[in-house]
């Protein structure tokens, strides 16, 4: 049975990802230093699929922990969730957050190659597209100067892992990720709320629930259809799977470069009014809402053209946009 670690392993995402693994039969590692997140997300992973993923609180910082962790375990391959990713924390923090996305993926690099683990599947995301010139988006498209230090540790991350799979056997996959929304369908793992939502589903589901006074949409001025702006919202299970078809990939060698990139999203894009419409529809529930000024930073439109992951990863999604909401809503009430 292969061994996975998954580095920020108990995260939204990675928590529905370890889920995801150990449906397919992989063992499971779990790396996470619970700044996001918390302990009992281990025992609901275990509630989902009955068994316990082994789990190490380290934190990636920590070069020395990191050694010692690759002494311990020998693992066929590394799912790496583990960084912030809060864009407006960012840029109010550039430092903590180049030591926290990109030191530790160094460190976490140099003791795979240093105990011969070649199979590496990155977290990025379509920020490093910015607002593209055509959409729907292409891996092929150009990526764009970094609007926050956040995108900037994605750029970079790619950058790093590049020029690391040139020059060692390490073997890549970066899966740049749309929008992910909604929660497992057993509602014990979902997006976790910690302090007021960044992201447009989280304010949302807040917001019908009584937990917020209003959404706030930042702007309906854009060159769009209502003039909101448009987003590829896809949900967490069918990104989650993503990762599993692109860990085969690398594991059965069937890469056709040492260094591959997958945009992983719907295809379609959908607006911030036809979100909350699409939700109230599901939900039967009132979401309050103004119009403010746009958010600085956020582009008009974003959306991908998923026809190399479905090609190649043999992936395409399963879900719909009301089931990411319809479970979005469903994890809120069980919160
Ligand atoms: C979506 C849309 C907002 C909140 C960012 C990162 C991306 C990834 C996901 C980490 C936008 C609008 C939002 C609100 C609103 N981050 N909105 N009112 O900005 O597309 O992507 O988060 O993994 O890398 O760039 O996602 O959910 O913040 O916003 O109107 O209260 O909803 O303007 O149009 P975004 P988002």
């Amino acid at each position: 049975m292969k061994k996975i670690l998954v580095t920020g392993g108990l995260g939204y995402i990675g928590s529905h990802t370890v889920v995801e693994l150990q449906n397919s039969g992989f063992e499971v590692v779990i790396i996470d230093n619970l700044s996001n997140t918390t302990i009992e997300v281990l025992d609901n992973i275990t509630s989902i699929t009955g068994i316990k993923p082994q789990f190490e609180q380290i934190d990636l910082k920590n070069k020395e922990d990191v050694q010692l962790f690759f002494k311990k375990y020998t693992v066929d391959g590394v799912i790496h969730f583990a960084a912030s990713k809060a864009v407006g924390e960012s840029v109010e923090l550039p430092l903590f957050y180049y030591e926290n996305n990109i030191s530790t993926l160094t460190y976490v690099l140099k003791e795979m190659i240093a105990n011969n683990v070649y199979n590496f599947i990155f977290s990025s995301s379509c920020t490093v597209y910015g607002q593209a010139d055509e959409l729907p988006i292409t891996e092929n498209a150009p990526t764009k100067p970094a609007k926050s230090p956040y995108a900037a540790t994605k750029k970079m991350g790619e950058l790093i892992i590049e020029d690391t799979t040139k020059a060692t056997e390490l073997k890549s996959i970066a899966l740049r990720y749309f929008n992910p929304i909604g929660a497992h369908k057993t509602a014990k793992i979902g997006e976790l709320p910690i302090g007021v939502p960044q992201n447009l589903i989280p304010y949302v589901v807040q917001t019908a629930a009584g937990i917020r006074e209003c959404l706030s949409i930042f702007g309906d001025d854009y060159p769009t259809p209502d003039g909101t702006a448009i987003r590829d919202y896809i949900h967490v299970v069918d990104l989650a799977k993503a990762h599993i078809a692109a860990l085969n990939r690398l594991i059965h060698n069937q890469n056709k470069a040492n260094c591959e990139f997958f945009n992983i999203g719907t295809g379609t894009g959908i607006s911030v009014l036809e979100v909350v419409k699409a939700f109230e529809k599901v939900t039967e529930k009132k979401v309050n809402f103004k119009v403010v000024d746009r958010r600085a930073g956020d582009i008009t439109a974003a959306y991908a053209d998923t026809t190399l992951a479905n090609k190649e990863l043999g992936w395409k999604t399963e879900f719909t946009l009301e089931d990411a909401l319809r479970s979005s809503w469903k994890w809120q009430e069980s919160l």
